[in-house]
């Protein structure tokens, strides 16, 4: 039986059976494409949970080393830390950032020590996990966050980093310049290999709050961090912030937050070619756990579709805190 109306293609033809499914994929996501965000708290053997994000922890120095093994098990290829400072340590200055004995330092040597070249150890750059006001530079008596200032020393924590052992270096600070400043630092200071991540495209974002918990910054944060970070509503300016940064020498970009942005991490990769990663920040976690806890949809369905729309928009990589989940659900 002819049918004068047949469809001239039928898409479905290749969506029938598994294997043709299979074949005709896209976009394939591995354990590879995964950053996994650790929080480094002080002592040993501890491990407290995070309360606005069920099912991450932090972790003291040794607990740290734990989870960088079982990253490299699961084939994750890079961590990303920070640090809790405790709150007597933290300064209106954030100098505790450029201590050379300080959490992060201790967590980076750790996880050198526990898995040598086997991980990647990403270090955020910014001063919000060591101020007493939970901005990320240095402010003046309006609050007004300082750029040129705050450059100075992000520049020094970043060498404080590198000192250390980091291989990414990731300012998440969005000062004007901190790139370039801290890629010549780099340089002069014999570490050119060294490799900056920018996150070049940062908005000030409602879903940080509970990385800002994680970190202990939260409660003590007054006011927001629009001077600095960009407005959610603007695009055009996100390729401007990233073309700088790459001028000024990174070596790859992020945009963050992740899902809400996809149209940010297509245009950039299609602007500029370069390597883009996706930060899926806490408050993306913590909506896929309520929705999973609530009955809305299976956890590990909400996230591999999310995971795998970052890479169909063009990412090389993921920052997220589920690292550990999808790598297991993709290693099977
Ligand atoms: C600090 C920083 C933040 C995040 C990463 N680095 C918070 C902020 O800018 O307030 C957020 C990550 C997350 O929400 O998971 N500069």
């Amino acid at each position: 039986m002819t049918n004068a109306s047949y469809p001239a293609t039928r898409l479905r033809r290749t969506r029938a059976h598994g294997w043709s499914r299979a074949m005709h994929r896209e976009t394939v996501l591995t354990p590879a494409d995964l950053i996994w965000p650790l929080f480094v708290t002080s002592g040993s053997g501890v491990e407290e949970p995070v309360a606005s994000l069920p099912g991450v922890s932090r972790w003291s120095v040794d607990g740290i080393a734990k989870r960088a093994k079982e990253a490299v098990e699961l084939g994750i290829p890079c961590v990303a830390l920070f640090p809790n400072t405790p709150a007597d340590m933290r300064s209106d200055k954030g100098d505790e950032a450029l201590n050379p004995d300080n959490l992060m330092c201790q967590a980076i040597k750790a996880v050198r020590d526990a898995c040598g070249n086997d991980v990647g150890i990403l270090t955020d750059v910014a001063l919000d996990p060591y101020t007493s006001h939970g901005q990320d530079g240095l402010i003046d008596d309006d609050g007004y966050v300082l750029n040129d200032d705050t450059v100075a020393v992000l520049v020094d924590q970043a060498l404080n980093q590198a000192q250390a052992g980091a291989d990414i270096i990731a300012p998440s600070d969005m000062m004007d310049g901190r790139v370039k400043s801290i890629r010549m630092a780099l340089e002069m200071n014999d570490f050119p290999n060294a490799q900056i991540m920018a996150y070049a495209a940062k908005y000030a974002s409602a879903f940080y709050g509970p990385f800002r918990d994680a970190v202990g910054s939260g409660g003590l944060l007054k006011g927001d961090k629009k001077s600095y970070q960009m407005d959610p509503a603007n695009g055009d300016e996100a390729l401007r912030e990233i073309a700088l940064d790459i001028a000024e020498g990174a070596d790859s970009v992020m945009v963050k937050p992740g899902l809400a942005y996809l149209d940010v991490i297509w245009r950039a990769k299609e602007a500029f070619g370069v390597p883009v990663f996706a930060y899926q920040v806490s408050g993306e976690y913590a909506l896929i756990e309520a929705g999973a806890a609530a009955g809305v949809a299976d956890r590990e369905a909400l996230l591999m579709e999310k995971l795998v729309a970052f890479k169909r928009a063009g990412c090389s990589g993921v920052l997220t805190y589920h690292a550990p989940l999808a790598a297991r659900v993709l290693n099977g």
